[in-house]
């Protein structure tokens, strides 16, 4: 299984205003590997405070039945998924958490990673916005590929578009 290497992730993906978190596909309830700075920035935890957990500690106390079944099954499929989270900081303030999923797989098709945007969604989101945003989480995974040539991701335009098609789904609502 190839292992990806955390430092050379750090150097590309730490400087990313997108909030990023890499889990690993290959263990018992994906714990993180890599959770960059714009991602502890959002949730107020330091980084020493997320790795080797699964990321629903965010979740607290709050209901999140919904978007928890749509992920489950994404990562029993290892599909691109998105849902939107209710989760909250460490000083207990709550926020939407629009999470896009994208699974690495190796050569042979085995699930090797999980790579997990987090977006910020409000009633003022804009659909433009969220394009971009896809867009350059679209960059930033292409960022993360250069990295290892035994990983590949699939459907990564559609990662892009299905983003902003969620964020105008959830503005509807
Ligand atoms: C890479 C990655 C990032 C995730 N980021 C978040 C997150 O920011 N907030 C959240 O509530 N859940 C996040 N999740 C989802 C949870 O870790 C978990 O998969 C989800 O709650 C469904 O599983 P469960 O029903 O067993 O809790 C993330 C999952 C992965 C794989």
């Amino acid at each position: 299984m190839p292992k990806l290497n955390m430092k050379e992730v750090a150097q590309r993906l730490d400087q990313s205003n997108i909030s990023l978190s890499i889990a690993d596909g290959t263990q018992d309830d994906f714990p993180l590997v890599y959770v960059n700075p714009a991602f502890c920035t959002v949730t107020g935890y330091d980084t020493d405070q997320m790795i080797g957990r699964n990321c629903r500690f965010l979740q607290s106390d709050l209901e999140n039945d919904a978007p928890r079944a749509v992920i489950r099954d994404a990562l029993k499929n290892g599909t691109a998924a998105q849902a939107v989270f209710q989760n909250r900081r460490l000083d207990g303030t709550t926020f939407n958490n629009l999470l896009i999923i994208e699974p690495l797989q190796d050569r042979e098709g085995n699930l090797a990673y999980v790579v997990g945007a987090q977006f910020l969604v409000n009633a003022e989101t804009r659909a433009a916005a969220a394009e971009a945003h896809g867009n350059q989480i679209v960059r930033e995974i292409d960022k993360l590929l250069d990295l290892n040539e035994r990983l590949r991701a699939t459907s990564r335009q559609a990662l892009a578009r299905s983003m902003a098609a969620a964020v105008r789904l959830w503005m509807e609502t």
